[in-house]
């Protein structure tokens, strides 16, 4: 997710954040860690390239796509076969779900290294959207309906 102050300008995207513990703190306290003025953050709208087509899609769509497996009450997304660079300069950044109506229920952080898939809890939804974000390629979305 991203967030623009509209009194400095400043953008923070919490998905290249280091420290969460600190965006927590920011968060809670509404200012922002440039100007420090209060209640000036407002999300904002990341451009998304929607992957629709499944039997015609490019390398690019390929690395990036969001790959879903129901288990239980659990929602395990793997970005493709887990082939996805996790280094310093080209990673996947986080994986969110968003309900049908584009809110964001959840964004998980990926650490450098790690496997590019994540588990959400997963209460029901007839229809949602992962969102893959990457480094170097912005943003991937994939909507799903049951
Ligand atoms: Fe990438």
């Amino acid at each position: 997710m991203k967030y623009l102050c509209t009194n400095c300008n400043y953008i923070y995207d919490t998905a290249f954040w280091d420290d969460e513990e600190e965006v927590n703190i920011w968060q809670e306290l509404d200012m922002c860690p440039v100007c420090e003025e209060y209640d000036t953050f407002h999300g904002i709208e990341e451009e998304v390239n929607y992957i629709d087509d499944n039997s015609r899609l490019e390398s690019i769509e390929i690395e990036h796509f969001p790959e879903v497996i129901i288990e239980w009450d659990k929602l395990v997304v793997s970005v493709w076969n887990e082939i996805h660079p996790m280094w310093e300069d080209h990673r996947i950044a986080s994986v969110s779900l968003y309900d049908e109506y584009w809110d964001l229920i959840e964004e998980k952080y990926l650490e450098l290294e790690e496997e590019p898939r994540v588990v959400f809890d997963f209460d029901d939804l007839d229809e949602y959207e992962i969102r893959v974000k990457c480094s170097q390629h912005w943003v991937w979305g994939k909507r799903f309906v049951n």
